[in-house]
């Protein structure tokens, strides 16, 4: 006889965890890193604070593939009553709304609980205080794994002693840090790269490293909105529907009130298009006219394009001051492109361009990927990203490889189309490949301009060399000629290289066009 019974998600995840990323011991720690980092800078910047971010890992001396990391912010905390669930709860979270976020599932802190219980059976230990708060709590927690329900050790609260807002979390996996530690760096580092505005601080076994955030200047934080009428499907429809207050209203009022962009005319306009009585109660929709309209909904359009309030670029300046902050180029130009939008998801593309100073050269360029301000370090092979970057011929740009070149790429959406729940490549969605690539051209012409520049100004120093080689027999042989003296042509003949090289420069800044 067979026997039935169902799964909890946190048991699917617990047999399953490579599918989010935690697929052996060195990966399994640098993904938990990532998601408490990721968690701690949603927690930040998404709420106007200015982000300080403590990470540490320490290994035990004992066995060294048993790993502890703290991570420290000064975010928002979390309600106490919140905290079991939040972190012994597959899928619970507050991000399951409208709104550009690095979090998008309610799982990843779980699959870090999750892992460290598996493989050390230690608790997590969660601090926290939330912001305009007397109170602050301790909690002990792991996972009860069949039934997807928190099991509290231990919890505390007590007044704060001082005035402070955030969250402390601290976890023991096996995990090893010789393995992970260079993709660790590195993910450290290009989060600094993509927050200029944050101070993170990493202390690992060997080292203490520090960076300093490089502006006070946070980019505007994303509002919450509403569902494009293309982003939905029957589900979604019926679920709205269900958590309505009143069933009693029209076709045409609902469409205006719950949707984005929807105003009285294209609300009208749609439903005549889609053959729908614009006055027909919503309570009186059969199931057949649910996935009628789901249907329709997609196929329309008419509608207006989802506005960008949802998101929060990080606009072309603060994107040249992260690469300039990690790389510390000789040249960098970037660009923040207008919003556009994929099957009623807003998204945007910034790219920036980095030539020469810390990049090392390379046969093709270096690729840095960003999504909603998180970077993106395996899979990079799949990713739509390196296909456009890989699709371009750099030699009309002026690149000779090998070059010191990076192509940096940030998307921000509500959603953005990854392959996986561990978060590491983007899918080829038509949309954001064309913005990609008029992003990537539109720099890559900065980017050439400067190139030719630097090739006149090559050339100059080239001329000035030679020049100065024959100047004192030139000087020599005028003087035998004129009696003027040898000194004295000789300052005329520098003042006239000087002279050339001035021009050389000066007119490349002005329009690039040549001279020589
Ligand atoms: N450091 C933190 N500060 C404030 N809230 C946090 C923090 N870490 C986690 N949370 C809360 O816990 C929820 C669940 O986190 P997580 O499992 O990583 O899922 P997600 O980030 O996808 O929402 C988050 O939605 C957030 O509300
Ligand atoms: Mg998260």
């Amino acid at each position: 006889m067979e026997r039935f019974r169902g799964l909890s998600p946190a048991e699917f995840f617990h047999r399953n965890r490579e599918v989010a990323g935690f697929a052996n011991p060195a990966r399994a720690l640098y993904q938990t890193i990532r998601e408490l980092v990721e968690n701690s800078l949603d927690a930040t910047e998404n709420h106007g604070i200015l982000p300080v971010i403590y990470v540490e890992v320490q290994q035990d001396p004992e066995n060294e593939n048993r790993v502890t990391v703290i991570v420290a912010d000064n975010g928002i905390g979390i309600p106490l009553h919140e905290v079991p669930n939040v972190f012994g709860r597959v899928f619970y979270g507050s991000k399951y709304v409208i709104r550009q976020s690095r979090g998008v599932f309610g799982l990843g802190v779980k699959m870090a609980v999750l892992y460290a219980q598996m493989t050390t059976g230690k608790p997590i230990y969660v601090r926290t205080a939330p912001l305009n708060s007397p109170v602050e709590g301790e909690y002990y927690l792991q996972i009860d794994i069949s039934r997807n329900i928190p099991h509290v050790l231990r919890a505390r609260f007590r007044r704060k002693d001082r005035d402070w807002h955030g969250t402390v979390v601290k976890l023991t996996l096996e995990g090893s840090w010789l393995l992970a530690k260079k993709r660790i760096l590195e993910y450290i580092k290009r989060t600094a790269l993509i927050t200029p505005y944050a101070s993170i601080r990493l202390k690992t076994p060997e080292e203490d490293i520090k960076f300093k955030r490089v502006t006070r200047k946070l980019p505007e934080p994303p509002s919450t909105g509403l569902y494009h009428p293309r982003g939905v499907d029957i589900e979604v429809l019926k679920e709205m529907l269900r958590s309505l207050n009143s069933n009693d209203i029209t076709l045409h009022e609902f469409l205006v009130k719950n949707f984005e962009g929807v105003g009285e005319k294209i609300a009208l306009d749609f439903l005549s298009w889609a053959g729908f009585d614009p006055g027909k109660k919503v309570k009186d929709l059969k199931s057949e006219d649910l996935e009628q309209l789901a249907t329709k909904m997609k196929a329309y359009e008419g509608w207006r394009r989802p506005r960008p309030y949802t998101l929060s670029p990080l606009g072309s300046q603060l994107l040249e001051e992260g690469v300039k902050r990690i790389l510390s180029p000789e040249f960098v130009a970037a660009v923040s492109r207008p919003p556009s939008s994929y099957g009623g998801h807003p998204f945007i593309v910034e790219a920036a361009i980095a030539y020469g100073g810390e990049i090392p050269p390379g046969d093709s360029p270096l690729l840095l990927r960003f999504a909603n301000r998180m970077p993106l370090l395996y899979d990079e092979g799949v990713d739509v990203s390196r296909k456009i970057v890989d699709s371009i011929d750099w030699s009309i740009y002026k690149v000779k490889f090998p070059a010191p070149l990076a192509v940096v790429i940030h998307i921000c959406s509500t959603k953005i189309p990854f392959k996986g729940v561990g978060k590491e490549a983007i899918a080829d969605v038509p949309e954001i490949e064309r913005e990609l690539e008029i992003a990537v051209r539109e720099i890559s012409r900065e980017l050439r301009l400067y190139l030719s520049r630097l090739e006149r100004l090559q050339e100059a120093r080239r001329k000035e060399v030679i020049f100065r080689k024959y100047m004192k027999e030139v000087a020599g042989a005028l003087s035998y000629i004129t009696s003027i003296r040898e000194e004295e042509l000789l300052l005329k003949l520098e003042e006239l290289v000087r002279g050339e090289l001035g021009k050389v420069s000066f007119v490349e800044e002005g329009n690039g066009s040549g001279s020589e």
